[in-house]
């Protein structure tokens, strides 16, 4: 069985697979326990950053294999309530982009135990809506935000809305969506020089910025090891204007390795998912828009739950095919591995 983007289907039995140990939560065969689920609502998007799509976009998803606002809720009940979810982090594509959000979000926030829920956004909109994502249970935001040049901003994301972002950050912090957390990517000769200018004007506003390596997902599969500017070079631009000093908070889960800028309190933080892995500390479990459960960003197998849920599934019998799908994620991503293969499905339909 495969789906419309030719990738291979697992179909989860509905019973427990007999090595999983006796467990609710979605443990895994080494030792990690996945609480954080990561939920793409599109693959929609309103702008086209050259390391994620095409100038003309993508086939979009068809509305017909996109879960309703229903399909949705049930799902993440089905987290929060079987299966020991305690975060919800909702992108895209950019997740502003699809309708009955808020609905959804509303939904999501009066379920017992509540979950804490962030939004992973290009900010375009964000100033017209952070109040009402904030009323809705929104409680943090990550905005992508790679250069504070409207020219360079024009020439990454092919649109020039760097204002409208800028406009949203500021809206956003006001509706209290804080900290605001930006996300930038490093490109070699576009951006490469601004990492400073980006840390001081985070500094400035209150803003937390975090640097992330740029991966082997974009929907061209044009990604190049020797073009990716690495933690280390990141670290190195950062320190010609600060001085950084490792911070000793306890990471978790969390991705980002943090550093004091100039003594504390503020910080920076670098996601080196390529030159420093942080597989073993995954938390994680993945939902596309189509209801495809995915182990990892780079999982190369999906566990087809809309088929469950259209077929009339309880949620007793979805949630332990989640739990075996679950029970057989990889120890590791591959990307430094001689065989890896780049997923079939680009960042944008599988949510950052
Ligand atoms: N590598 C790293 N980050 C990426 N993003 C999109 N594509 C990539 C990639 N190939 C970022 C976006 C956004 C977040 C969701 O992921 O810029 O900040
Ligand atoms: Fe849209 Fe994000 Fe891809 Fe940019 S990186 S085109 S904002 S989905």
């Amino acid at each position: 069985m495969s789906t419309d983007l030719g990738l291979p289907t697992l179909r989860g039995g509905t019973s427990r697979d007999p090595e999983r140990p006796q467990d609710p939560r979605l443990i895994d065969t080494f030792g990690r326990v996945a609480t954080d689920l990561r939920i793409s609502l599109t693959d929609r998007c309103n702008l086209r950053c050259t390391y994620c799509m095409p100038a003309e976009g993508l086939d979009w998803m068809p509305r017909s294999e996109q879960l309703t606002d229903d399909e949705l809720i049930r799902l993440i009940g089905v987290a929060v309530h079987e299966l020991g979810i305690e975060e919800l982090r909702f992108t895209g594509g950019e997740p502003m982009l699809r309708k009955g959000l808020e609905h959804v979000l509303s939904a999501a926030s009066a379920m017992e135990p509540r979950p804490d829920m962030s939004l992973t956004t290009n900010g375009i909109g964000l100033a017209r809506r952070a109040e009402a994502l904030a009323a809705a249970g929104v409680n943090r935001l990550n905005v992508s935000m790679d250069t504070l040049r409207p020219e360079r901003f024009a020439t990454i994301t092919r649109r020039d809305r760097l204002q409208d972002v800028l406009d949203g950050m500021a809206a956003a912090q006001a509706a209290g969506l804080s900290p605001v957390k930006i996300n930038s990517v490093l490109l070699r000769g576009v951006n490469d020089d601004e990492a400073p200018d980006l840390l001081a004007f985070a500094l400035e506003h209150g803003y937390q910025l975090r640097f992330i390596e740029q991966m082997p997902l974009d929907a061209q599969h044009g990604w190049e090891r020797t073009e990716m500017i690495t933690a280390n070079e990141i670290i190195e631009k950062l320190e010609q204007r600060f001085v950084l000093t490792e911070s000793d908070e306890d990471r978790g889960g969390a991705p980002a390795e943090k550093f004091l800028v100039d003594g504390g309190p503020a910080t920076v933080g670098v996601i080196a998912s390529v030159t420093r892995p942080f597989c073993g500390a995954c938390d994680r479990t993945r939902l596309t828009a189509d209801g495809q459960v995915r182990t990892c960003l780079f999982a190369t197998g999906e566990t087809d739950l809309r088929a469950m849920l259209r077929g009339g599934a309880t949620d007793a019998e979805i949630a332990d095919t989640w739990r075996n799908a679950m029970w057989g994620k990889k120890a590791g991503h591959g990307i430094n591995d001689p065989g890896f293969l780049q997923p079939a499905r680009p960042m944008s339909s599988i949510g950052g």
